[in-house]
């Protein structure tokens, strides 16, 4: 059961491996409502990132049909599924993003990430052990809602991004994906970007409003604002082109607020490095 692993602690490192591991910074981007700018944001972070000079690995792991893949043009040739199958490497799985930032195109292998014999389990946890010295930042494409697979990468990354609008169905459906997140996978911390806002000061509203509610109603858990992103029509012009909008659009008002985003992500990184490291989120998620 996820509640009673929630407080199970792992080993940083594993023994034999040695203490000088690199970790790891594992961050969700996630969304009560469908449809806010997830798939957008994580292809416009990693992009960010990689100028400067992270190196970063993006997991989609959304079941949607709008997958990061499609949205960049890209046309992976094998999933996780391969590698499970034991008929790839991960090295032949990964993709290269703008930037050159490396994507895992999961989808449509992650129903079974859930069913795993030990076996292959150990083989994931094995090929994904190999790329902690490759990288500096796994960011998650979650999907939208609360299904259990959206649960299972927020419980397992030690960083969530709760992407909001200001859609009052957004908002309520944050709240929702908050509350069970809070109550039966015993998270508490959670970074509240804000898209879609007019402008600062209506995004810096919805953060207060939803940060209240979850004050008021579930008391615990504590949300930081991480920033905001706003309106902006060279979004969706990027996403036909199948580019990000900071190649396409550099000088539009998305892109410098997802610079800033970027910025902000980074400029506090000391707590995710207490919890562990790709290891630690891939076991974490297998072992809900
Ligand atoms: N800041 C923005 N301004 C205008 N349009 C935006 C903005 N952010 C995202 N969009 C547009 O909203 C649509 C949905 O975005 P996206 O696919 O990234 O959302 P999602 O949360 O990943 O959706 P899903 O839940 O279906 O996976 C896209 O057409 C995208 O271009
Ligand atoms: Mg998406």
């Amino acid at each position: 059961m996820a509640q009673d692993n929630a407080t199970r602690s792992f080993p940083q490192g594993r023994p034999g491996r040695g203490s000088s591991r690199r970790r790891i910074r594992v961050i969700s981007v996630t969304s009560g409502k469908g449809g806010v700018g997830k798939t957008s944001v994580v292809a416009n972070l990693a992009l960010a990132l990689c100028r400067m000079e992270q190196r970063v690995l993006v997991l989609d792991a959304d079941l949607g049909l709008a997958n990061l893949d499609v949205m960049l043009g890209l046309n992976p040739r094998y999933t996780i599924d391969h590698l499970l199958r034991g008929e790839r490497t991960l090295e032949e799985i990964l993709i290269q993003g703008p930037g050159g930032f490396k994507l895992l195109p999961a989808a449509s292998g992650i129903p079974e990430l859930t069913e795993l014999d030990n076996t292959q389990r150990l083989l994931l946890l094995d090929e994904l052990d190999a790329l902690r010295d490759r990288f500096d930042v796994l960011l998650i494409d979650t999907g939208a809602g609360i299904s259990s697979n959206v649960m299972y990468f927020n419980y397992a990354a030690m960083e969530k991004v709760v992407l909001v609008t200001n859609e009052p169905t957004s908002l309520t459906d944050a709240y929702a994906l908050i509350k069970v997140l809070t109550s039966r996978y015993k998270q508490k911390r959670f970074k509240v970007l804000v898209n879609s806002a007019q402008n600062a000061k209506e995004a810096e509203r919805i953060y207060r409003h939803l940060s209240l509610v979850v004050d008021q109603f579930l008391g615990s858990p504590s949300l930081d604002y991480l920033g905001w992103i706003p309106f902006d029509k060279q979004m969706p012009a990027a996403v036909r082109k199948q580019r990000t909008v900071l190649e396409c659009f550099p000088e539009s008002a998305a892109s410098g607020r997802l610079l800033e985003v970027a910025k902000a992500l980074m400029a506090n990184e000391g707590e995710s490095f207490l919890e562990g490291d790709i290891r630690f989120f891939w076991q974490r998620f297998l072992e809900h």
